[in-house]
């Protein structure tokens, strides 16, 4: 049986109507939250990622809706979230990508990412970490990405999103880490940084890989893995999830400010 650790705890977990985020919120179910899910998605796909977070276990799950490239609507879910929660686990997992080299990059493009992936965490943290403070329990798991530690050519609103959202995080993890005490379980802000995970988002990149090398969507994914990832493993969703479980117990109380790669030896080069 799964231990229903957070048995009491509210999580929200925006990008949760797909992929990494999706596995993320039903293991924080799982372990006995209860989980928002925010995404954007047809109203099949929302229903059924709640549906998928309450099978899962959590005591109840509920859609926030709120497209986080604008500010203001960050601000409206919060302030809901606020009265059905208040959030103890903010996970920000939402993000985008776009390929194109600088100089063809669009900059409606680069406004956007940059909203998505680093504003978008921005606004969350500010309205959720007071209150975690004064409760001495929080936890911000924000999913940022290899690219949050090195860069890669033809990413630069990617990259550059992924490395604010690391350093943000460890001004965050700074400014908080005093709250709270080893029995509450204190408030810590930490990154994750994986490397290739199989999902929705990365299927254009596998395309384009396999169109390259004249072969079948399993040589574009070996070709991925080739250049960059030496385990040359994909990792799947839950694993990411699991991570992010344990930065949410209590005894990860003093693991902040932190970046975490998973990324099979990635960044170890
Ligand atoms: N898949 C990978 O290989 C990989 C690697 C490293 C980091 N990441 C990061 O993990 C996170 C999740 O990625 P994924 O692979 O699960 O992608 P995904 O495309 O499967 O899911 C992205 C989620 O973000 C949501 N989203 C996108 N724009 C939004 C908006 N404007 N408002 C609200 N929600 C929005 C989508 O609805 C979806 O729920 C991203 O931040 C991504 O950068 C992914």
């Amino acid at each position: 049986m799964t231990d229903r650790f957070l048995e009491g705890r509210v999580a929200l977990v925006t990008g949760s109507t797909s992929g990494i985020g999706l596995a993320i919120a039903q293991g924080l179910g799982a372990a006995g939250a209860r989980v928002a899910v925010n995404g954007l998605g047809s109203a099949a796909q929302v229903g059924a990622a709640v549906d998928a977070v309450r099978l899962a276990g959590a005591p109840d799950a509920r859609h926030f809706d709120a497209d986080l490239s604008d500010a203001a609507a960050i601000e409206k879910m919060m302030a809901a979230l606020a009265e059905w929660g208040p959030a103890d686990i903010v996970v920000n997992c939402a993000g985008v990508q776009h390929t194109a080299p600088i100089a063809e990059m669009p900059t409606a493009t680069w406004d956007k990412l940059i909203a998505i992936n680093l504003s978008a965490a921005f606004h969350t943290m500010r309205l959720a970490l007071p209150g975690m403070a004064a409760r001495g329990y929080g936890r911000v798991v924000n999913i940022a990405s290899v690219h949050g530690l090195v860069a890669s050519v033809n990413k630069s609103p990617y990259v550059a999103s992924k490395f604010g959202l690391v350093g943000m995080s460890k001004v965050a993890g700074l400014e908080y880490a005093g709250a709270g005490s080893r029995d509450t379980g204190g408030v810590t802000v930490n990154c994750v940084c994986p490397g290739w995970v199989e999902t929705p988002l990365i299927e254009p990149q596998i395309a384009a890989r396999a169109e390259a090398v004249g072969g079948d969507r399993d040589a574009g994914v070996r070709e991925l893995l080739r250049e960059k990832q030496p385990s040359g493993r994909m990792s799947l969703p839950a694993e990411i999830a699991d991570t992010v479980l344990w930065l949410c117990r209590r005894q990860s109380h003093n693991l902040t400010g932190a970046a975490i790669p998973i990324d099979g030896g990635w960044t170890a080069q």
